[in-house]
């Protein structure tokens, strides 16, 4: 059978994709330190609590299992937070990536999937942004995701460790069968925000912002369904287990929407009404950020299932009303 090691497998994109695993048919070892992640969410395989930091845990865990492969989604990602605790960041993000990339160096474990982020690229120069595009991360969590990437390059030369890396833009959305969904604490982002506001649990949605240059004054970015993120993983990984090169794709749906146009179809799929107060601008958001994923398409073969917004808002709106129900 054939093993795989996902770290940071209780977090939101982590335990969908353990799921997804288990369902292909692989082994699935979670090692998790339960920073923002929970034990009730990895729903099978053998679970580790441990923290990247703990090398000797680490060396223990790759002399008990022989990994054929290695994905990455445990990191801290609050992009303000990160601008306040830079610190915090490079530790976890990168000193404890480079623990994980150089355990499996020495117990030649050789195929890495990495949770990037579209805030590898910074202001856009262009949209949609394809992979060409220049990287230039503007606050310490886009920084951090960018430097990881470039270090594995490094290692790919050095170690011959390949990697794709995945550079997610608005991840959203939940199991379509209503197990799991999203559940940051503190929540910062806007679909599940807007749904507590829907469910009465929160009094309003504060809209950050209403004269950016886009139709209709509010940010736009491109929600991709959790599941359809897996996917690519899973293509990824496959992908690397056929002896592929390392690469690295963006993905997106390539379609933007609006922080309005949020809203709209959550009241449309909720049915409530949801309360919106007018804020300032969020410092270090972009008006506009939608990927060009043609290249995910064409080489990992990746076809998103749950492109429409609707259908998202659907399954974040099961997720919420489920947890609200206890
Ligand atoms: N927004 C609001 N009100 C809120 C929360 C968000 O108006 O209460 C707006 C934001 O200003 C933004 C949009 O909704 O325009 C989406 O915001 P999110 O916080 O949901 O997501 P971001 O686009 O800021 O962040 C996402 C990932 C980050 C990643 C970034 C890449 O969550 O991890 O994309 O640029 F860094």
């Amino acid at each position: 059978m054939t093993t795989i090691l996902v770290v940071g497998g209780a977090g939101y994109i982590g335990s969908h994709m353990v799921k997804m695993l288990l369902r292909t048919g692989y082994q699935v070892i979670v090692l998790d330190n339960l920073s923002g992640g929970y034990r009730d969410a990895v729903i099978g395989g053998d679970f580790v609590w441990a923290d990247l930091a703990d090398r000797p845990t680490l060396a223990r865990l790759f002399k008990g299992y022989q990994f054929d492969g290695v994905m990455h989604f445990a990191s801290f990602i609050e992009v303000g937070e990160s601008v306040r605790h830079p610190g915090k960041y490079y530790q976890n993000n990168i000193a404890n990536t480079l623990n994980l990339l150089d355990t499996m160096v020495k117990h030649d474990v050789n195929k890495f999937i990495f949770s990037s982020s579209a805030a590898i690229f910074g202001e856009p120069q262009y949209t949609p942004i394809d992979e060409q595009h220049i990287k230039h991360p503007i606050n310490p969590y886009g920084r951090s995701k960018w430097l990881i990437e470039q270090i594995l390059s490094d290692y790919d030369h050095a170690h011959q460790l390949k990697s794709i890396c995945l550079r997610y833009f608005n991840a959203a959305g939940a199991d379509p069968e209503g197990q799991l969904g999203e559940r940051h604490s503190p929540e910062t982002h806007l679909i599940p925000l807007v749904l507590r506001a829907a469910s009465g649990q929160h009094s309003h949605i504060t809209m950050f912002g209403q004269d950016y240059q886009t139709t209709d004054g509010t940010c736009v970015r491109d929600y991709v369904h959790v599941n359809d993120l897996c996917q690519a993983h899973l293509l990824s990984l496959e992908h690397l287990l056929s002896g592929a090169n390392s690469a690295a794709y963006n993905l997106g749906n390539g379609q933007g929407f609006s922080v309005q146009q949020v809203i709209d179809v959550s009241q449309e799929v909720t049915g409530r009404e949801i309360p919106v107060v007018i804020g300032e601008r969020r410092p270090g958001d972009p008006a506009k950020l939608v990927a060009d994923s043609k290249l995910a398409q064409q080489k990992l073969a990746w076809s998103p299932q749950y492109a429409d917004l609707k259908t998202i808002i659907s399954h974040a709106w099961q997720w919420e009303t489920r947890c609200q129900n206890g």
